[in-house]
């Protein structure tokens, strides 16, 4: 299934708006037992954050990503929130692979703060902890060439139903 990225920035407050409501909405039933959902629901309502948004090819939202540029380090893109509704089908990893396009854009890296899935995603796509980092809050980043590295890889898709997790 083919999917598409909506990149929404912090000004766009009307479309955030609408979105949100949508979101609301269409994972009305997911909330109380789906993190997925809910973490992709806190990034589409933290207006303060820029935004991707996947979708299905039928328009239905799949996931969404929030990030931003930290004062004081412009070098680097903030991934704060990444969720996915249906997870092992390569959308986490489609969300970081556009995530990485923007960052090679400006030729800059990525830091993500995980919870335990998001681990196993950053890692999982060839991030690394930051050397010399707190090791009861690991970060894991990407280089600017590893942003550009990553964003130009081609993706493997999923077989339908996605891999067991
Ligand atoms: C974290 C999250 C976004 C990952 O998204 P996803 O769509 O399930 O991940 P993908 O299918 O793109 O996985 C990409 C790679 O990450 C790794 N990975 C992701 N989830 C994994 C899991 N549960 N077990 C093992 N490896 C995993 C694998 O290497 C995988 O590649 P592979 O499928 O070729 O083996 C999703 O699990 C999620 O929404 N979790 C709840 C919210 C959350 O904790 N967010 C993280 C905040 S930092």
């Amino acid at each position: 299934m083919d999917t598409r990225t909506v990149a929404l920035t912090r000004d766009s407050i009307q479309e955030r708006e609408a979105l949100l409501e949508r979101a609301g909405q269409e994972w009305a039933d997911m909330f109380h037992s789906h993190s997925g959902a809910r973490y992709a629901w806190d990034g589409i309502a933290d207006f303060d954050e820029d935004l991707l948004v996947l979708e299905s090819p039928d328009g239905k939202l799949l996931g969404a990503l929030s990030f931003c540029t930290r004062n004081g380090d412009e070098k680097n893109i903030y991934v704060s929130r990444i969720g996915v509704i249906l997870k092992r089908r390569g959308y986490g990893k489609r969300l970081m692979q556009e995530v990485s396009r923007i960052a090679a854009a400006g030729s800059q890296g990525i830091v993500a703060l995980p919870t335990d899935e998001g681990r196993l995603l950053f890692r999982g796509i060839g991030m690394r902890t930051r050397p010399g980092g707190d090791p009861h809050q690991l970060d894991y980043t990407f280089t600017p060439d590893e942003a550009k590295a990553f964003a130009e890889r081609p993706l493997e898709i999923p077989a339908p139903g996605g891999r067991a997790s």
